[in-house]
């Protein structure tokens, strides 16, 4: 007997780079063109520039994180999660601007297309790691994070109301 709306073949889809539009070279460009803002950025690039060392490895490790995102090529290995709870100068309106410059510098540097499905994923990606950072059971905003990254620990001897 023949079921209305039932498939014949209950194969997995198999997940699909998100757009045959966007390429390794997009990527990189929006990636160092969105750090160079940031850098700029009197709000993000403090604590940005306190934090990395290494500016070249920075920017490697995010193309190799849109990579993953958009191409799925697995080449990024690392826990976003983590690395950001130990960032404790952070706080939700810091997102709110990230967004805004990546925004903008997307829709500076794609085609709209691609320039919204970026958008998109770091909108996605914004809202879990904030979820996990900042409003967990329990815990007042920004009071929770475990450990701290070694290059805010001076600034973590300050009192509370001090801090950046
Ligand atoms: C308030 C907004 C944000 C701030 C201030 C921020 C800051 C930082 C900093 C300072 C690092 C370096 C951490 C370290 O080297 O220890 C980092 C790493 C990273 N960020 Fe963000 N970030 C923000 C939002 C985002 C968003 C929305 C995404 C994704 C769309 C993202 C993805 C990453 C990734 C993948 C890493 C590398 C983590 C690793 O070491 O493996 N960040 N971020």
């Amino acid at each position: 007997m023949r079921r209305i709306g039932v498939p014949m073949t209950l194969e997995r889809p198999r997940r699909q780079p998100v757009s045959p539009m966007i390429d390794e070279t997009i990527i990189k460009d929006l990636v160092h063109g969105f750090y160079a803002r940031v850098r700029d950025d009197a709000q993000l690039g403090p604590i940005f520039n306190r934090v990395i060392d290494d500016w070249d490895e920075h920017l490697a490790k995010m193309c190799d994180f849109w990579s993953s995102v958009m191409l799925l090529t697995g080449r990024y290995k690392g826990n976003p999660m983590i690395a950001h709870m130990r960032l404790k100068m952070v706080r939700p309106e810091h997102f709110e601007r990230w967004l805004t410059l990546f925004r903008a510098t997307a829709n500076d540097l794609c085609d709209p297309h691609a320039a919204a499905l970026f958008v998109g994923k770091a909108e996605n990606i914004a809202r879990s790691l904030q979820l996990g950072m900042f409003y967990r059971s329990g815990a007042s905003p920004g009071a929770q994070n475990p450990g701290q990254h070694p290059a805010e620990s001076q600034q973590s001897q300050q009192p509370e109301g001090e801090r950046s």
